[in-house]
């Protein structure tokens, strides 16, 4: 016979989780109301409601070593025809693919905050376009773009240039203005420094910041890791929203908010319109 007092337990249990739950996102939207200037830092899981794939956990680039290799910046030039053949689809991919609700939340988000003289800056990991493509004014391309090549040599007078080319399997293209050197992507490589634009942009808007939200990242990498802490540094609340909680926690994070990033930021940017409709 079923226990129905455990089972009322439960119930019970699984909606005052739930209201939990709502309680933290409507203090999270809240902050977001109360901010002017809110800076997001955007990973892999973004995009992944646009049919785009991330880099680690089942099905990710990195789960097979050789693609990791290749993308060591020592590995270079040996390995451009294995970068080619993984960044040539993924510039088809990303062409075909449209923004989805987490990247259009955000260009809400920020038509929210210009509207009350605020600033959304968008620190992004992924070199998809898609942020720009959604209609958002201030992306920060933190890795590069695989919407841009550039020659293999740094001494070529030809600068990184929009390329929409995607070379078919085992074709290096050729820099067409030295044409002599291999073409790559405008990519950051493993072992590459990150852009010094880039880095000082985002730390002038991390500095000027109310909230943080990171968002669809592992935080394995650095510029994850270090954008918290420069956050952190000037006081700005920060928010974790993404689909599991990460393996190590950054003592940083000041709240967590589990689930599809295609899911919350909506919810989120509409709790918060509907607070600034209240006020
Ligand atoms: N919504 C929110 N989060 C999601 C979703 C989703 N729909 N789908 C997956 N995620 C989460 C995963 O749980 C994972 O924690 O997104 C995260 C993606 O992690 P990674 O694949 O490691 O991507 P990212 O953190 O952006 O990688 C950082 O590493 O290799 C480099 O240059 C590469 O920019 C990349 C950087």
């Amino acid at each position: 016979m079923a226990d129905y007092n455990a089972i009322d337990r439960l119930t019970a249990q699984l909606s005052r989780a739930q209201s939990a739950a709502s309680e933290r996102q409507a203090d999270v939207a809240g902050r977001l109301h109360r901010a002017r200037r809110v800076v997001v830092l955007s990973g892999a899981g973004i995009s992944v409601a646009s049919g785009i794939g991330t880099y680690r956990g089942a099905g990710g680039l990195w789960e097979n070593p050789e693609l990791l290799e290749a993308h060591q910046v020592g590995s270079l030039p040996d390995s451009l025809p294995i970068i080619w053949s993984v960044k040539g689809p993924m510039r088809a991919r990303a062409l075909a693919a449209r923004p989805n609700p987490a990247h259009m939340a955000l260009v809400k988000l920020e038509s929210q905050l210009v509207g009350r003289g605020g600033r959304l800056t968008i620190i992004t990991q992924n070199i998809d376009g898609l942020h720009q493509r959604a209609g958002n004014t201030e992306v920060l391309e933190m890795h590069g773009s695989m919407m841009r090549s550039r020659c293999y040599d740094r001494t070529c007078s030809l600068k990184p240039f929009e390329d929409t080319y995607a070379p078919p399997a085992g074709e290096v293209p050729i820099c067409p203005r030295c044409q002599v050197q291999p073409l790559r992507p405008d990519v950051v490589l493993f072992g590459e420094a990150l852009p010094w634009s880039v880095i000082s942009a985002a730390e002038f808007a991390l500095h000027q910041a109310d909230v943080l939200l990171v968002v669809g990242t592992s935080g394995a990498v650095s510029s994850a890791t270090t954008t918290i802490d420069s956050a952190a540094a000037y006081g700005v609340y920060c928010v974790l929203i993404n689909k599991e909680p990460w393996d190590h926690p950054h003592p940083h994070v000041n709240e967590t908010l589990l689930g599809s990033a295609e899911e919350v930021l909506p919810r989120l940017v509409f709790l918060a319109a509907a607070q600034a409709g209240a006020a």
